[in-house]
């Protein structure tokens, strides 16, 4: 039997929704934020979430991250399942097999680049591993300014350290929501590409969030959300065929 790169790549699921549901409040309030969600994130894998405003794909990744409890469903991290684990199992699970970019870089302003990209690890008292953390600061190309803090780096900079620092503990599986966000497209082109790469070249599993079908071009995968559903996948996609794609959401939007 032959077995191909895609295949190795694509062969487990590094996180897994089965009938995920999330409602929030009660009675006039109540908001089902994901309705029946099912989708398998797999390793290797670069997949971005896209819906209108609203949809839910923050609410997937924090439910997924362990960050949000889920109503009724099933999530789980490589092998384990986040529902029913105690709080000091979630945070050890986060710590361990998940790392988080948030679009605000959410850096410590007192520290150096090194010092937030090793922070986590820091915590946890876990050895840094010296030849992967040297690849990863490598590959985001920071490696002339690891003495720097925050406010004297740019901001693509400074989301390259939030990036380093999700990578560094190697965690199973990366979440990212819009990470671009708040940059210019050159810096967050180059964010892109980074994540791209660390796909491509480290075999990291990474989820992105974003509403930009240019950022979802870097995806081997777009997943469609709206009102809390899965309605649509896109694989390889191009950012005109990602464009098409929200185009006929809205048109059907207009007519329901
Ligand atoms: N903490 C919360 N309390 C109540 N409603 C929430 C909360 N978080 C999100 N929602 C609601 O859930 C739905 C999905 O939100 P969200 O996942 O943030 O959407 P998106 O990230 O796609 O913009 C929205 O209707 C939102 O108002
Ligand atoms: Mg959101």
């Amino acid at each position: 039997m032959t077995t191909t790169t895609a295949a190795v790549r694509t062969g487990r699921a590094a996180a897994k929704a089965v009938g995920l549901n999330k409602v929030y409040g009660a009675g006039e309030t109540r908001v089902v934020a994901l309705d029946d969600v099912s989708v398998e994130f797999r390793q290797g894998e670069f997949t971005a979430i896209m819906g209108p405003s609203g949809s839910g794909k923050s609410t997937l990744m924090h439910c997924m991250a362990g960050l949000d409890a889920v109503s009724s469903g099933s999530a789980t991290i490589g092998d384990t399942e986040l529902v029913g684990l105690k709080d000091k199992q979630l945070t050890q699970l986060r710590r361990d097999k998940i790392g988080f970019i948030f679009q605000a870089f959410n850096l410590l302003p007192t520290l150096t680049a090194l010092e937030n990209i090793t922070l986590p690890m820091d915590i946890a008292g876990r050895k840094v591993d010296k030849a992967w953390l040297d690849a990863v600061v490598d590959t985001v190309g920071l490696s002339g300014r690891l003495s720097h803090r925050p406010s004297q780096l740019s901001g693509g900079q400074q989301q390259r350290v939030a990036c380093a620092r999700a990578l560094a503990g190697r965690p199973e599986i990366i979440f990212a929501d819009e990470p671009t966000g708040n940059l210019d497209s050159r810096s967050g082109g180059e964010i892109l590409a980074f994540l791209r790469n660390s796909v491509r070249d480290l075999g990291q599993t990474v989820v992105m969030v974003t509403h930009d079908p240019v950022a979802a071009s870097y995806a081997d995968r777009v997943v469609f959300l709206a009102d809390g559903r899965i309605v649509d996948e896109l694989t390889a996609p191009t950012a005109d065929a990602v464009l098409d794609r929200m185009r006929s959401f809205d048109a059907k939007g207009r007519t329901s």
